[in-house]
């Protein structure tokens, strides 16, 4: 395979996590975020031959232009967010678009810029999470967005095959940014909830996601990725 592989949402956490890694096997990377000069920063340090690319995912329509100069692309990870813990009875409208526009649409406007450079061998990945299964006060974009990546598996797999497409759903990852400053109460409970009795890693994540990019039977696969949290004893 020559392309690239491209992370959207690679300029942190568990997408930069896999920038990293494809980028310390001589890959070809490009990150993206919000931010054209952060992008090529994280870039910078993820090093190899690695470029940043800078567009906003909310603002589906800027981002075929943004991905131009993009050239043939084996792997496509979407794993971009912002959170939006928004309780209906306090409802933040203008959160509540931007994360719905960013997953639902942004996601699949990336897609479509693309095509053209995903060969028939190519495979996407989309980043999920189990807030898909698991709502909690305030997460009821997050839960929708997550429950929409599962359905947009179908469709995608069915339009765009040969080529693949599956999603990953980690479990809270202990030590991404978003979560290693969580208060011990909260990190002892999630532990005591799942059986493996740690929280995944963001390496663990890394191996899960190669494993759905790289396999060649992988396809329409909702992986989860949480160390048994999932199952309820009996
Ligand atoms: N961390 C976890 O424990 C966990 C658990 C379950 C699921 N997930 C899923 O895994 C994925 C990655 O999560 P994470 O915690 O690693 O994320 P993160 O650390 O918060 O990083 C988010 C990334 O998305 C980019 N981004 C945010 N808003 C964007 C926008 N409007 N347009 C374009 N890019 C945007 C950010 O770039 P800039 O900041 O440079 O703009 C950054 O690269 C997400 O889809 C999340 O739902 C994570």
């Amino acid at each position: 395979m020559a392309g690239s592989v491209v992370i959207v949402g690679g300029t942190q956490g568990l997408g930069r996590e896999l920038a990293q890694s494809y980028a310390d096997d001589g890959r070809d990377v490009v990150v993206t975020g919000r931010n054209q000069a952060r992008a090529e920063a994280a870039a910078g340090e993820i090093g190899g031959s690695t470029r940043g690319l800078g567009f906003d995912l909310a603002d589906p329509h800027s981002i075929k232009e943004c991905l131009a100069d993009v050239g043939d692309v084996d792997y496509l990870v979407l794993a971009a967010i912002e959170r939006d813990v928004n309780k209906v009875a306090e409802y933040d409208i203008d959160a509540a678009i931007r994360l719905a526009t960013l997953k639902l649409v942004g996601y699949n406007a990336v897609v479509h810029a693309l095509l053209p450079r995903l060969g028939e061998d190519s495979a996407i990945l989309i980043y999920g999470g189990l807030a898909r299964d698991r709502p909690y006060p305030g997460s009821t974009t997050v839960t929708a967005v997550n429950g929409a990546v599962t359905s947009m598996v179908g469709t995608l797999v069915i339009e765009l095959a040969p080529r693949r497409v599956n999603a990953l759903h980690p479990a809270i990852v202990g030590d991404s940014p978003q979560w290693v400053n969580m208060p011990d109460e909260r990190r002892e409970s999630l532990i005591a909830a799942t059986p493996i009795g740690r929280l995944v890693t963001m390496a663990e994540v890394v191996g899960a996601a190669r494993f759905l990019l790289e396999n060649k039977a992988m396809n329409g696969v909702n992986l989860t990725v949480d160390g048994g949290w999932l199952v309820k004893p009996a």
